[in-house]
């Protein structure tokens, strides 16, 4: 509500209602406010991020529109789609990055569009986030990888640091691997530490980029199993944006799939799995043909060989 925005604010002496005569600061809060709707009692207390019609652009170039989207707290939640149709950028919108162009992106009641940068990097220590690769300090050991937020964000003592970190590294199997450098990791093992760094500081959420990418079969199957385990141990809720459809079907609660930036399906594994339309058929059944052409758009291909021909004579 932005009356109540408003009167936040003004108790702080710091932004009064009349937009003519605001500060660029406090204008910006006064726009930023308009897109959110209401203090959240429409968010249901067990549910940690909703997404409300949102639209979002870069630039005049659009990429998502009318999403809506319920992660419930303790949830695995899989975003699927094929590359490009706006998965990382959804991500980014959760994480405050970037802010919807309309609509509203909701994290643990509150609006990020209605948070100062403050508000957002609060809101932000509480989430994990394990990137493509999940690229480790190189010049790190895993110890130290492991330990690096918590010595950056909490004044823990190093003996309480070092068990953490040994618990950590122990949830992901890696306890032995404590003093080795990078360099020396599987590529398994590494995104593994990599999970272990991401969540040091037991986050509220985890959201997961491509995490299987780049992985043999078993390795896969290990970091699969165990975003499920971490979740359900640590009692936290996560969101994994993958393309390893079996793999993820296998381990998550809800499945939200994204096409050309619009929700085109959600349901629970098995309803995706018999999912009819052509379009998610094709995806969650890796089929060559169908729909999504893997042709990138272009022109007519006979002229643009004969321009090819014109211009060689
Ligand atoms: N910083 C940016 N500026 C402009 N356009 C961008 C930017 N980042 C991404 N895009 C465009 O937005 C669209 C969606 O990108 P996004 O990275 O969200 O897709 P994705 O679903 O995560 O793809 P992938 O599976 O390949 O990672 C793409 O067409 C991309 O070219
Ligand atoms: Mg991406």
């Amino acid at each position: 509500m932005i009356a109540g925005v408003m009167a936040h604010d003004a108790s702080r002496g710091r932004c009064r209602p009349n937009p003519r005569r605001l500060g660029p600061y406090c204008r910006s809060r006064l726009e930023s406010a308009l897109y959110c709707s209401d203090d959240g009692l429409s968010v249901a207390p067990e549910t940690l991020i909703e997404i409300k019609d949102v639209n979002f652009a870069y630039g005049r170039r659009p990429i998502l529109s009318g999403i809506n989207m319920t992660i419930p707290r303790g949830k695995v939640v899989a975003l699927m789609g094929i590359s490009g149709s706006g998965k990382t950028t959804l991500l980014r919108l959760i994480g405050g990055v970037m802010k919807p162009t309309s609509g509203e992106v909701w994290v643990n009641g509150q609006c990020t569009s209605a948070l100062d940068q403050q508000g957002i990097y609060n809101m932000r220590r509480r989430m994990g986030m394990l990137f493509q690769f999940g690229a480790l300090f190189t010049d790190l050991s895993v110890y130290d990888n492991v330990a690096f937020q918590m010595r950056e964000h909490t004044g823990l003592p190093e003996s309480m640091i070092r068990d953490l970190v040994m618990m950590k590294l122990h949830a992901v199997g890696l306890r032995g691997a404590a003093k080795l450098m990078p360099a020396e990791l599987s590529g398994g093992m590494a995104r593994r530490v990599a999970l272990a760094r991401a969540i040091a500081l037991d986050p509220m959420i985890m959201m997961y980029d491509e995490p299987f990418t780049g992985l043999d079969p078993i390795s896969l199957g290990v970091i699969a199993n165990l975003v499920r385990e971490l979740n359900d141990t640590l009692g936290t809720t996560s969101l994994v944006v993958t393309h390893d459809v079996q793999e993820a079907l296998d381990v998550v609660d809800y499945v939200y799939y994204l096409s050309d930036g619009k929700m085109k399906a959600h349901g629970t594994p098995e309803e995706l799995r018999a999912n009819t339309d052509p379009l998610v058929h094709q995806f969650v059944h890796g089929e060559a043909e169908g729909p999504v052409a893997y042709q990138y758009p272009s022109g007519d291909y006979a002229a643009e060989l004969r321009m090819g021909g014109r211009r060689a004579a």
